[in-house]
């Protein structure tokens, strides 16, 4: 009741830019109190991850930009903390647009996380205050940035092989809380849209934005943003370079720089099924937006409504089809996806920038946690069906990009850690594979029976259910129900509860 009334003496007595400042402080502390309320400090172990368990993250920082967002198109991210530097350049690369971004901190903690020891307090106040710096240069580059909103979040683990797996589908739901406008668009942090997205596609007012969203509202179009990427034998910065001139230019601009080899399109040497069906060759001639089927490990990046957008399946952690697992329910739920003939994404080469050497500076990369073992360095293929699920790191580890082809399935270390489970002992890596090669089966067997149900943290829940942008948008039974029409008796309900439970041992 108060509330109300409080926000209304603030109306009348501020002026405009600080009401901006005010709703921006609202919208914060309203995050990270649904949020928060449902956190569960318990400390998790990589066995956790085994059995299924959703991780818990606890929402340590939101800041929300008073920058007015001039564009109807939230981009959103999950990404840990060393990739500040990539955020940075995709908060450049879409000026008046905006932006959040769920940064990751994994702390080590013995029992729980309710009471954090003194060196976890200490990374994460440097964490938050890094964080802070880029947010408060966001803010000061005025239009020639986006309209940011950082939210960092930490996970107590007690186990320094579940830091290392990135709770990336975790991130992605809770930066997608954030999100307030018609459209959203998942884009991993080190890809930036192209200039024309911001100027042309999505300004307000033009006919093609209109377009644009009508047709992702009642049509159920996902627009797909076709990726590229920079030679590997170019330099750091001259792939800078090219990326920057891939970015701002027009499409005839891209086209050189992909015949003088400079570029190409996403995944061509590492992956080429995940990108495949966006026919980049056709896209290069059309003028006109054109349809591509769905195919299997399909992984575009796109354009969608944000109240039709389905949830990321918090289940999938660290690398290997967390991704395709949300791509494959947009194309079950009926949606079409078409690709923009006019806007496009570029994998920027990783470049160290100011918060990125003040993060270093911090110390925080050096952690035990930060530094964990399963992330080995591009992931490859390999292990127990990793290849036919496109395991790579989803942009959010540390150099996750490349490798794709052979990978020995992880391991990386000569001795690496064998723990014992299901009564075999076996490496980590093994483990992990046969996990997410279970969880995938289960699945996609569970999306073919239209029983499927994507894991979503209680935290979101209770976020969605609270959060005024949200009001009305899911089903009763929360997000990502609803989704194959009315339910379908006990039979349905319990296929989806023994897929859960059962996931550990499908491998
Ligand atoms: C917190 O999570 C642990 C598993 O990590 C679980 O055993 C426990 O029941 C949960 N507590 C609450 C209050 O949900
Ligand atoms: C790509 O599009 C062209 C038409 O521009 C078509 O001839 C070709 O078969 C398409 N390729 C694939 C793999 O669909
Ligand atoms: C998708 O289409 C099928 C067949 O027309 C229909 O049964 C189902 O309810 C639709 N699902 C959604 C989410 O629109
Ligand atoms: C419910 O779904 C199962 C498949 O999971 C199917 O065999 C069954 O016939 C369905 N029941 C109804 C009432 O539609
Ligand atoms: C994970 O979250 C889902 C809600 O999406 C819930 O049904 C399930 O019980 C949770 N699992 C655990 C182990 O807490």
């Amino acid at each position: 009741m108060l509330y109300p009334l409080v926000i209304f003496i603030i109306f009348l007595a501020k002026p405009a830019w600080l009401l901006q400042q005010s709703t921006a402080d609202a919208k914060a502390s309203a995050l990270q109190q649904c949020y928060n309320e449902h956190y569960n400090g318990t400390a998790s172990v990589f066995e956790d991850f085994l059995r299924g368990f959703n991780s818990s993250l606890y929402l340590h920082q939101a800041l929300v930009s008073a920058k007015p967002a001039q564009l109807p198109l939230t981009i959103f991210v999950g990404a840990t903390l060393e990739r500040l530097g990539a955020l940075e350049a995709q908060c450049r690369a879409w000026p008046r647009g905006p932006l959040s971004a769920a940064l990751y901190l994994p702390l080590l903690q013995q029992r729980d996380g309710l009471q954090l020891t003194s060196e976890n307090t200490d990374a994460l106040q440097a964490a938050a205050a890094a964080v802070r710096e880029l947010f408060e240069r966001m803010e000061a580059a005025g239009g020639a940035a986006c309209s940011l909103t950082a939210l960092l979040l930490y996970e107590a683990v007690a186990d320094p092989p579940l830091a290392a797996l990135v709770p990336i589908n975790g991130l992605r739901d809770a930066a997608l809380l954030a999100a307030a406008t018609p459209l959203v668009a998942m884009v991993d942090v080190d890809l930036a849209p192209s200039a024309g997205l911001a100027a042309e596609v999505a300004a307000p007012g033009g006919e093609r934005l209109a377009r644009l969203q009508r047709e992702a509202e009642s049509g159920r179009v996902a627009w797909i943003l076709p990726a590229w990427e920079t030679h590997k034998r170019l330099s750091l910065e001259e792939g800078g370079r090219v990326a920057d001139l891939a970015i701002a230019g027009d499409k005839a601009g891209l086209r050189r720089l992909e015949q003088q080899s400079a570029l190409h399109h996403f995944a061509k040497l590492a992956y080429r099924r995940g990108h495949g069906p966006t026919n980049f060759s056709r896209w290069l001639d059309a003028a006109e937006p054109y349809v591509v089927p769905y195919a299997d490990n399909y992984e575009p990046w796109f354009i969608m409504s944000r109240t039709l957008c389905p949830p990321y399946d918090v289940r999938f952690r660290g690398y290997g089809w967390n991704k395709v697992q949300q791509v494959a329910l947009v194309a079950l739920t009926n949606f079409t996806f078409a690709v923009h003939p006019d806007a496009w994404l570029v994998h920027r080469p990783h470049a160290k920038s100011r918060s990125q050497q003040l993060y270093d500076a911090s110390g925080l990369g050096a952690t035990p946690a930060a530094a964990g073992r399963l992330d080995s360095g591009g992931g490859g293929g390999g292990g127990a069906g990793g290849g036919r699920g496109g395991a790579r790191n989803a942009g959010a580890g540390r150099g996750g990009r490349g490798g794709g082809g052979g990978g020995g399935g992880g391991g990386g270390g000569a001795a690496e850690e064998t723990r014992e489970w299901k009564g075999t002992r076996a490496p980590l890596s093994r483990l992990f594979h046969r996990r997410v090669a279970a969880l995938r089966h289960v699945t996609i067997r569970d999306m073919r029976r239209r029983t499927y149900a994507a894991a979503v943290g209680p935290q979101v829940l209770a976020c969605r259910a609270a959060l005024p942008w949200w009001a009305g948008v899911d089903a009763p039974g929360g997000w990502g129900t609803g989704l194959w029409g009315p339910p379908n008796g006990t039979e349905a309900g319990g296929a989806a509860a023994a897929g859960g439970a059962g996931a550990g041992n499908g491998g």
